[in-house]
């Protein structure tokens, strides 16, 4: 099965899949200037930037078309922070992934690990859910907790929660290609 990967930041999750050997075939953002997109130059990359289209649905149309010209049949966010409309995932009913940094359904959104460290949770983790039209809703692939440490700040605790994502969203890819 052909991969496509969805990014907004600076792609240690992309780059964890890449690793992994899984096949990944072509890589797209809502950002033109994501680092993420430099990690891959050896594959066709594109950007989605909202402003270029009428509406989210217009602009999420188009990035599925483009996903699957390149024969892409599942979809990985990593580290891609826009909600994706029913337009996109139509395309791919349920062959979206999404990797969050925390147990969900605690804490969704795009600031989870803040969230969690003001709420004073003793124990964060890592999800990997299958997407569909929610806010980090979805079935849950794979998820494991993470321990807050005693002085963690969001850059501490986010990094252990990276080294996490690093194995367990490869290892959920895996699985999912296995069953299908
Ligand atoms: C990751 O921690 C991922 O879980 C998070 O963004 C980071 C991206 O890092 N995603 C979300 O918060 C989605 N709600 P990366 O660009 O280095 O892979």
């Amino acid at each position: 099965m052909t991969i496509g990967v969805l990014v907004s930041g600076t792609g240690t999750n992309l780059q964890a899949l890449l690793d992994a050997g899984l096949p990944v075939r072509a890589v797209a953002s809502n950002r033109r200037d994501a680092p993420a997109l430099e990690r891959v130059p050896h594959l066709p990359t594109a950007a989605f930037e909202l402003d270029d289209y009428g509406s989210r649905a217009e602009r999420d149309a188009a990035m599925a078309a483009w996903l699957e010209a390149q024969g892409v049949e599942l979809v990985v966010l990593a580290g891609y922070m826009h909600i994706l409309t029913p337009a996109f995932l139509e395309r791919f009913p349920e062959r979206v992934l999404n990797v969050h940094p925390s147990l969900l359904p605690d804490f969704p959104g795009a600031h989870a690990v803040a969230d969690q460290l003001a709420a004073g949770v003793a124990q964060s983790g890592v999800t990997v859910h299958i997407v569909d039209d929610g806010v980090d809703t979805g079935p849950i692939v794979l998820q494991e907790r993470v321990p807050v440490l005693d002085g963690d700040t969001v850059e501490t605790l986010h990094a252990r929660i990276k080294d996490v994502e690093h194995r367990l969203l490869p290892a959920a890819v895996e699985e999912l290609l296995c069953a299908r």
